[in-house]
């Protein structure tokens, strides 16, 4: 088949700012939750995981608060970005980036969160940054929210339960549309909004031992969630001269582990669970039905009003996005074998090999959600994470051979152009951590996505100087030929 994707196709790369700016403390910023992880480098593939999906502790939330250490809070330092941005730009620009996608600090802009006005020089940084971009012409994608809130909302407010932060949340959307709004054609209000409940910590800064009913607690976070991002539709289509406001989640593409009704029913309740929940709200601007009995049997009880109803309706999003990385498997049958997933762990599908650190990879899948998605809601769509994080080996020569990631990004790449001819109307596509940031889930330099080498190591230790790897000239050639190298 011809791959063949529209003359405009956005083909891009992402980042986030606390996996890669750094400057911590610097310049007015606030410190925020995610500058709060722990990581020890000393750990095991074993204990990496496992702290991946550890709860944020009281007790581990204040020895961070008391403890100034970078190399064990390596989100604190990331990748240098915040000073090294020029240089990064530099290379996307020689690749033909078109879009780039980054997430904005709230705690540069709003140091506490709760501040009566905003910090000027973390706006100046961003209008500086953004001002770069369009003069390497590429345009801009900022997720206002990726995950690190500013610490002040959980010690003060507790997280996103309270609902004061619907209010703070839109005062800084305003901010960013009025003083970011000429600068900016696509916005996120919210990185993978589904976060909030499968690591509630990140998703919506919940501290477990702190909550008397920790899921009434997560639910009642993502009806805040949902409102703030529903305020910051509003607010960007009030202000926006041409608004493009999306919604995000992860998208946890499930198949029936068999053909047996029973595990047919269960992937539809789990797709329910884990994804459209989230964007049925958003997309279509209401609680789907299904959620009554799944609030139910789960016991929580949420209290929406008429006005809540009114916000969620009157403001929904203009188009879709989420990441892609791996798909699962479900069975109402427990006895299959589970593996790793970006989030969630799953059981595993026999025909999929996994990465190293266990997520499925599946190029089809890509096809699947793209047709799920689109077919349900008819939404321009945007694949705003997509890659394989691996470890990498500079060769004597200073050379990175990473074949590996070339042929999972090519088969994603071909996948998007299947669904493309199957109708879907798909604006772009950014390549996840096409610069090699800290890793998210386990908190590792070691787990690289990128086209473009950090000489940076588990412990902070390196240059920080910046290497292309092979997958750089694969990357250009492809966005050059605009998808035709695939054939
Ligand atoms: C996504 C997050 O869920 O997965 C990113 O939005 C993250 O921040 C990405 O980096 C990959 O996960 P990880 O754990 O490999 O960094």
């Amino acid at each position: 088949m011809k791959m063949r994707f529209p003359e405009n196709f956005l083909w891009g790369g992402a980042i986030s700012c606390a996996q890669a700016d750094g400057g911590y403390l610097e310049d007015g910023k606030g410190i925020d939750t995610q500058s709060m992880r722990y990581f020890n480098p000393k750990w095991d593939r074993k204990e990496r995981d496992e702290n991946r999906n550890i709860n944020m502790t009281s007790e581990r939330f204040t020895e961070a608060l008391n403890n100034d250490s970078q190399m064990n809070y390596p989100f604190r330092h990331g990748i240098d970005f915040y000073h090294r941005y020029k240089e990064d730009l530099a290379l996307l620009e020689e690749m033909g980036v078109k879009v780039f996608r980054t997430s904005i600090d709230w705690s540069r802009i709003y140091p506490n969160g709760d501040d009566a006005t905003p910090n000027e020089d973390g706006i100046q940084f961003y209008i500086d940054l953004f001002t770069e971009c369009r003069k390497r012409n590429m345009q801009v994608f900022a997720t206002m929210l990726h995950y690190g809130i500013p610490v002040n909302l959980v010690t003060k407010y507790g997280g996103w339960k309270n609902r004061k932060l619907v209010y703070f949340f839109e005062r800084y959307a305003k901010t960013l549309f009025e003083r970011l709004g000429n600068l900016v054609d696509f916005w996120l209000p919210f990185n993978e909004i589904n976060c909030n409940r499968f690591n509630p910590y990140n998703g919506c800064a919940l501290i477990k031992d702190q909550e008397e009913n920790y899921d009434q607690s997560i639910f009642l976070a993502g009806h805040h969630q949902f409102l703030a991002n529903a305020f910051a539709v509003k607010v960007g289509n009030e202000i926006l001269e041409r608004p493009m406001i999306g919604g995000m989640i992860a998208r946890f593409t499930t198949y029936p582990a068999t053909c047996k009704p029973e595990d047919v029913m269960q992937t539809i309740l789990d797709e329910n669970y884990k994804n459209y929940f989230y964007t049925d709200v958003m997309a279509r601007g209401e609680y789907p039905s299904y959620t009554k009995r799944m609030f139910s049997e789960g016991g929580i009880y949420l209290n929406i009003s008429d006005e809540d109803r009114q916000i969620l309706k009157e403001n929904t999003v203009n188009f879709l996005s989420y990441s892609y990385y791996m798909s699962m498997i479900t069975s109402v049958d427990p006895s299959y074998e589970v593996t790793n997933g970006n989030l969630l762990n799953g059981m595993k599908n026999p025909y999929l090999e996994t990465s190293e650190w266990g997520w499925q990879i599946d190029p089809i899948g890509l096809r699947i959600s793209l047709n799920q998605m689109y077919d349900r809601y008819q939404l321009p769509l945007f694949i705003a994470e997509n890659g394989l994080g691996a470890r990498d080996s500079v060769e004597q020569d200073g050379s990175i051979h990473d074949d590996y990631r070339i042929n999972y990004l090519s088969e994603h790449a071909k996948q998007m152009a299947e669904a493309i001819e199957d109708g879907v109307d798909l604006l772009g596509y950014t390549m996840w951590g096409i610069i090699d940031i800290i890793s998210c889930g386990t908190i590792e330099m070691s787990k690289r996505y990128g086209v473009i080498y950090v000489d940076l190591d588990d412990s902070g230790q390196g240059s920080y100087k910046r290497k292309k790897k092979d997958s750089f000239e694969w990357y250009r050639k492809l966005i050059e030929s605009n998808g035709e190298i695939l054939i």
